[in-house]
């Protein structure tokens, strides 16, 4: 198996990160604002796989957790969502909140709780994702990392 590598994105990923959003069928909408805090999984020189976070004071969204579907069930999905939670608790935060329509399942295994949505942290609610994206019949869930500001 080639060799994958994490590393963090910059502005010019973005063209690779959206056309996978496109094709995980993820919101492209804000992403693009929080670059800074987007992990990557490269193979080949190509993004096959990508975790965003958007930073509201001490909390921030997990959005767009996405693999290349070529790549699914390898263990990236996993692997991306612990670097940037790692990074998360490098930056001190306190509460990561997230929306899905697809994956519920998936992030309890990492702590993840399902919340209302009224409930998640008034900053968080003020993000694109929120507001526009990320349709009403999305799971909200939260999680609280030890030792965040
Ligand atoms: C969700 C996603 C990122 C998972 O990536 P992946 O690389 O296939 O996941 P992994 O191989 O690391 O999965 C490991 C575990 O999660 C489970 N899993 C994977 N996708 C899942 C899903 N959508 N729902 C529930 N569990 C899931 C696997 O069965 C596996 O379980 P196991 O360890 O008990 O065997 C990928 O399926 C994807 O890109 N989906 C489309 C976009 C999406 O729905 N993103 C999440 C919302 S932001």
């Amino acid at each position: 198996m080639n060799k994958i590598i994490f590393r963090n994105a910059t502005s010019s990923d973005w063209d690779c990160i959206a056309q996978l959003l496109q094709e995980a069928k993820l919101p492209l909408d804000g992403a693009r604002d929080h670059l800074d805090h987007f992990v990557l999984a490269i193979k080949d020189e190509s993004v096959i796989g990508c975790a965003g976070l958007e930073v509201y004071g001490e909390c921030a969204l997990l959005r767009s957790v996405a693999v290349s579907a070529g790549e699914r069930g390898k263990g990236l999905g996993i692997q991306l969502v612990r670097q940037i939670l790692d990074q998360a608790k490098a930056k001190q935060l306190g509460t990561i909140i997230l929306l899905t329509e697809t994956a519920p399942n998936f992030f309890p295994k990492f702590g993840f709780r399902i919340i209302k949505r009224d409930d998640a942290p008034a900053s968080v609610k003020e993000s694109i994702e929120f507001k526009e994206a990320c349709c009403e019949s999305a799971v909200t869930m939260r999680l609280d990392l030890a030792g965040g500001g």
